[in-house]
């Protein structure tokens, strides 16, 4: 027996050859279902997993040919089997083309049947080893990858290695990119738990309208589109953790099936009636502001209570300045080490326009800064050039908000804007005429025009870089 293999469907019109297909393979172990139509092919693939179909290129009604893409449009990985009954190089080719994985000519010996078939099925497991693998282990952070030495997050660190081997429910609330994905992977991987299957849901990023089979499951024709059973991820999360990341986004009506499995552990599948059991640990996440939700109604207030047993929030990196630099040089001595880089150190200048930033996308976007960083230095060590201008994209980010001053022209308020952006790409480059030009899409004869109306630098103080290329520019 081939246990964790599901059926191999064989497909043929001749009932003899079907039978002697059926005896080989069912000798060596693996379920089969027989059919006689590409017809009834199509609907049994609809229904039920296999991990391979065999074929013949000849049948009544539908050919097999037909069949291959069809198949090979709605299940593109199925490997199929193509038996046809001469084999002609050129039948050989239509074959692989239409989607075939290989193509058995008429008579075949049985080796050359169970040959094809292992190698579908070891390509199955593989398959499936893969996925399994990818659920359980990548993804799951421990504690020693959350760095940060200020009070804040030792007393996380601390609060997290507590909290971790209880089965108490969790809430993560905190701004994006403040390592709230870090906090439950940490608590999964610090608590008994560990060893079972820790299964993450981004509730914003699936249809509202998927993610109650996707939590729960859902039962074989429950809803259009649902051909077969389905095991919730709840299930797949049994004896483990399951994070609900961006729960703020989450429905009300699912939010109201959520606080019942959060009393009892207790669903139902979707179009089910049966009612399961599961023993799970939930981490839910938001950067939402979630007391605004509920007062607006979007999330319920008892939910909230269920899930808040245990508070956590990772503090924004603007207010962890110590962090900043111990987390950049973090980040740098990652990204040197993957690319291969030998960038030693932070400039002074560059550690101290690292802190002077606000960071409104905390923790990622200084790794986003150092990963750039990295890519562009070829010198060293990290200098504030190879840094972006926080400054100016600031400033863009403030003109953005529009408000025209009571004695202020619309021309005015157009010539002021323009002389800031362009003198804020100056600044970017190092007042290079010709990067700025670039950047701006302009040609240089149009930016020197465009300084001299808006009486930027009048007309002079900037590089020629025809006749002296800036050193600041290197
Ligand atoms: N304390 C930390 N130490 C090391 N890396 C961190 C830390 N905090 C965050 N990161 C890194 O920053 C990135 C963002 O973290 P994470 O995905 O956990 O943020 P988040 O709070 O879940 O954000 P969002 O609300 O946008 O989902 C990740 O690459 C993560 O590894
Ligand atoms: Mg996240």
């Amino acid at each position: 027996m081939k246990p964790n293999l599901p059926p191999l469907l064989i497909i043929d019109d001749e009932k003899n050859m079907r039978l002697s297909l059926e005896a080989v393979m069912v000798d060596e172990g693996y379920k089969v279902v027989t059919l006689e139509s590409a017809e009834q092919g199509l609907k049994a693939l609809e229904a039920e997993d296999f991990f391979m179909v065999i074929t013949d290129a000849r049948l009544g009604g539908m050919s097999g040919y037909e069949f291959l893409e069809k198949v090979r449009q709605r299940w593109p990985r199925m490997p199929i089997l193509l038996i046809t009954a001469y084999a002609t190089p050129r039948l050989a080719v239509e074959a692989i083309k239409a989607g075939a994985i290989d193509y058995l000519a008429k008579p075949f010996e049985p080796e050359e049947l169970l040959h094809a078939v292992a190698r579908c099925a070891e390509r199955h497991q593989l398959i499936e080893e893969n996925i399994t693998l990818k659920t359980r282990g990548s993804e799951v952070y421990q504690l020693d990858q959350i760095i940060g030495e200020c009070g804040k997050m030792r007393d996380l660190k601390r609060l997290i290695q507590t909290v971790a081997p209880t089965d108490a429910t969790v809430l993560i609330l905190g701004e994006s990119g403040t390592g709230k994905e870090l906090v439950a992977g940490a608590l999964h991987s610090l608590s008994a738990r560990k060893s079972a299957n820790y299964v993450r849901i981004n509730c914003a990023a699936i249809p509202e309208a998927l993610l109650e089979s996707e939590l729960f499951g859902h039962e074989k024709g429950s809803f259009t589109g649902a051909l077969k059973q389905k095991l919730g991820r709840v299930e797949e999360a049994g004896g483990g953790t399951i994070f609900l990341d961006e729960i703020g986004d989450m429905s009300r009506p699912l939010q109201a099936k959520l606080l019942r499995f959060l009393e009892d552990g207790t669903f139902t599948r979707v179009g089910g009636n049966e009612e399961l059991q599961v023993n799970v640990r939930l981490i839910a996440a938001t950067n939402r502001d979630i007391i605004d939700a509920i007062r607006q109604n979007h999330f319920r207030e008892d939910l909230f209570h269920r899930l808040n047993v245990v508070q956590f929030r990772p503090p924004p990196l603007r207010e962890r300045d110590q962090d900043i630099v111990l987390l950049a040089e973090h980040f740098l001595a990652q990204f040197t080490r993957s690319m291969n880089k030998t960038i030693q150190r932070l400039t002074q200048g560059a550690i101290a326009k690292l802190k002077s930033h606000h960071w409104p996308g905390n923790v990622r976007e200084l790794r986003n800064v150092i990963e750039r960083a990295v890519i562009l230095e070829n010198s060293p060590e990290i200098r504030p050039e190879s840094l972006p201008d926080f400054q100016l994209e600031a400033r863009l980010r403030k003109s953005g908000d529009v408000s025209i001053a009571a004695s202020e022209t619309l021309d005015d308020y157009l010539s002021n804007y323009e002389r800031e952006v362009i003198l804020a790409t100056l600044e970017q480059h190092h007042y290079s005429l010709t990067k700025t030009a670039d950047q701006l899409k302009i040609s240089r004869h149009a930016l020197r025009y465009r300084m001299q109306r808006l009486n930027i630098g009048g007309g002079s103080g900037f590089d020629d870089e025809s006749t002296a290329p800036s050193a600041r520019e290197n």
